[in-house]
């Protein structure tokens, strides 16, 4: 008989423990930034009706990367792609009972089916950090000082940058400079988002079957190389001017600085592969060449709450993946060692001494420490292994004069050093 694979599904992965330690700690480090600008985390079902993404997220998601199944009620159902969907449809639901603006985040698991490579995988968690009902501009530079300050809680800064663009500048652009109707729009931005991944010849070929002459992607050319100042200039709009704007909040908010220092610069080639999105646009990326996906996307979206009411709400949000993170800290060494999980491991060298052992791990346990025991007699150097193996800081050791005393010997395992304590003061030494 041929043995099961021991492999996840392609595109996923296991966590072992050690992993699930580091995925943790990446969380928790994630909650920290999130509930020190007032975040409240939220959760919805990894199951949504197909509708709901067939609505909004965009032609590569519901085409080409969802996994979706009918019930057996018959009704099409598909594994969330991505979050913002559900947490626009819980607003939605909740409308007039949420405090404004809404500022909410989660950390779900997410299920796209992608060509796994680098940063990319069939499944990945996803931070999700959205501010609804806020004044617009505000409400995005909040959420870019949060997203700065989450890589600067990783140690990361000095590893990134910010892109921001404008989804009203470029429809300004493409729509009454170019003259491009609306779905020829939506196919150059297609190809201009996905023009690092197919390669010049294919981005000059989809452009010119979108209608776009050869003297226009030349102009494209000199606009995605111009500063917000020369943008604002020749192309004033809506779109310019809350560009402008958000920088000078960005300003103040101390995360974009003119000069070389810059980490939040304008891009116009940022357009982002959703469909959603109506105003501000960003990513961010890691400055090493060795990861190219963006680490982070997101903004503004008018739209998405509107769906399921009458009631509009406008905001904005992004994602940034455990996948490209873990990439970036790994690649710049910002993962610390982590903790050991285990404090004291109490032996076990004969059956008589269980009882004894037993009240000591419970001590240990009732004190708060993380304590494990063998679960099997052993002798002397056998379980100094296992206590060693299994990390613990402090091994509890019976030898039988000093039980005779009613006293252990504690190895401190780190230090490497010991002593004889009596049973009733194990808790208090190993404590500190
Ligand atoms: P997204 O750009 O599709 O945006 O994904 C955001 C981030 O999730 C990416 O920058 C990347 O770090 C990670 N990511 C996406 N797909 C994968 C994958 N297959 N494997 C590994 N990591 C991946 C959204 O999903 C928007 N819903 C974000 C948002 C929130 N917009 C507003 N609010």
């Amino acid at each position: 008989m041929a043995f099961l694979s021991t492999q996840p599904y392609k595109g996923t992965r296991d966590f072992y423990p050690d992993d699930l330690q580091i995925r943790d700690w990446i969380f928790s480090k994630m909650r920290e930034v999130c509930a020190s600008f007032g975040y409240r985390e939220y959760d919805a079902p990894m199951l949504e009706p197909f509708e709901l993404y067939a609505a909004k997220s965009g032609e590569e998601i519901v085409n080409q990367q969802l996994y979706w199944m009918m019930d057996k009620g018959d009704r099409k159902m598909a594994v969330r792609p991505e979050m913002t969907p559900s947490m626009a449809r819980m607003v939605a639901g909740k409308i007039h009972e949420l405090p404004k603006p809404v500022r909410w985040f989660s950390i779900p698991n997410l299920w796209r089916y992608e060509r796994p490579q680098r940063g990319r995988l069939r499944e990945h968690w996803q931070l999700n950090v959205d501010v609804l009902g806020a004044d617009p501009l505000y409400a995005d530079a909040e959420l870019l000082t949060l997203a700065f300050s989450m890589i600067r809680k990783f140690g990361g800064e000095a590893h990134v940058s910010i892109r921001v663009n404008n989804r009203r500048l470029m429809d300004e652009l493409f729509g009454k400079r170019m003259g491009l109707s609306a779905e020829n729009t939506l196919k150059v931005t297609k190809a201009i988002d996905a023009r690092p991944k197919i390669g010049e010849e294919k981005y000059a070929a989809a452009l010119s079957e979108a209608g776009v002459t050869d003297a226009q992607r030349k102009d494209l050319e000199s606009f995605f190389s111009s500063s917000l100042e020369k943008v604002a200039t020749d192309f004033p709009c809506a779109g310019s001017e809350e560009l402008v704007k958000l920088f000078r909040l960005l300003e103040e908010s101390g995360i974009a600085a003119s000069g070389s220092e810059a980490k939040v610069v304008f891009d116009p080639t940022i357009m982002r592969g959703l469909d959603y999105y109506t105003g501000t646009v960003f990513e961010m990326f890691d400055t090493s060449p060795e990861n190219n996906r963006a680490m982070f996307g997101g903004g503004r979206y008018d739209n998405l709450v509107g769906l399921f009411g009458k009631d509009k709400l406008s905001g904005v949000g992004f994602g940034m993946g455990d996948v490209t993170l873990r990439d970036f800290l790994e690649t710049h060494s910002l993962l610390p060692k982590m903790p050991g999980t285990v404090d004291v491991f109490v032996s076990l060298p004969k059956e008589e001494s269980r009882g004894q052992a037993e009240r000591i791990a419970r001590d240990l346990r009732e004190a708060g420490l993380r304590v494990i025991t063998p679960l099997e007699v052993g002798g002397f150097g056998t379980q100094l292994k296992q206590a060693v193996k299994h990390g613990a800081r402090h091994a509890v050791l019976f030898g039988d004069a000093e039980f005779a005393e009613g006293k252990v010997l504690i190895k401190n395992l780190a230090l490497n050093s010991q002593e004889t304590v009596a049973f009733g003061e194990i808790v208090e030494k190993i404590r500190g």
